[in-house]
């Protein structure tokens, strides 16, 4: 392993920064590869990932695992997902400016030590956040944006497309188009 993530991980799981660390059970750090040049940002964890530490665990897990695995992709092996928020916002409303400003910082860390080529945002909240404030998914997913050099793509997140199916089949072409720019780009994985 290249990329050494443990010393940011270890701060971030003593956060206090904002009041969700009252009502934790684990910090959601990130899984997967830190070697990896694709990161998946989501939006923040949920009841089964706040009991267990690990990003999308639950019945949206499961889905986008489908999605990666249909592209080659495998969330401990070639790839590393973490969320804009580490720490479980209460009855999973959306998360707040004032923690996403204060848990942001993380994230940069983790881009900074692992300097990604891709990034896919997984839903508005994270597209908003890392790509544009006006980002509308439906319009806008499957894009790449360069910024700075880093490509920028946002997608549906798995939660919605459990409660709106007929976004699935946008949404698999969105992880086809993550595919064939993995293949241009050259990025082993
Ligand atoms: N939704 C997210 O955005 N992230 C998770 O880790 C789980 C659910």
């Amino acid at each position: 392993m290249k990329n050494d993530l443990s010393p940011c991980r270890s701060v971030c799981e003593t956060c206090t920064k904002c009041p969700l660390h009252e009502t934790r059970t684990n910090v959601v750090f990130g899984v997967g590869n830190p070697d990896a040049e694709i990161l998946f940002v989501g939006e923040a964890p949920g009841e089964n990932e706040d009991l267990s530490g690990e990003p999308f665990v639950g019945r949206g897990g499961q889905l986008l695992d489908l999605y990666l695995n249909g592209v080659g992709l495998d969330r401990k092996e070639n790839i590393y997902i973490a969320n804009i928020l580490k720490c479980r916002p209460p009855k999973n409303r959306d998360p707040k400016p004032e923690e996403i400003e204060a848990c942001l910082p993380y994230l940069r860390e983790q881009f900074r030590i692992m300097r990604p080529k891709i990034i896919v945002c997984v839903g508005r909240i994270a597209a908003m956040t890392l790509i544009s404030p006006d980002f509308r998914v439906t319009k806008e997913h499957g894009i790449f944006f360069d910024r700075k050099g880093t490509l920028f793509m946002g997608t549906f997140h798995p939660a919605a497309l459990l409660r709106n199916p007929k976004y699935k089949g946008d949404c698999f072409e969105d992880f086809l188009r993550l595919q064939d720019k993995i293949r241009e780009l050259g990025i082993k994985i």
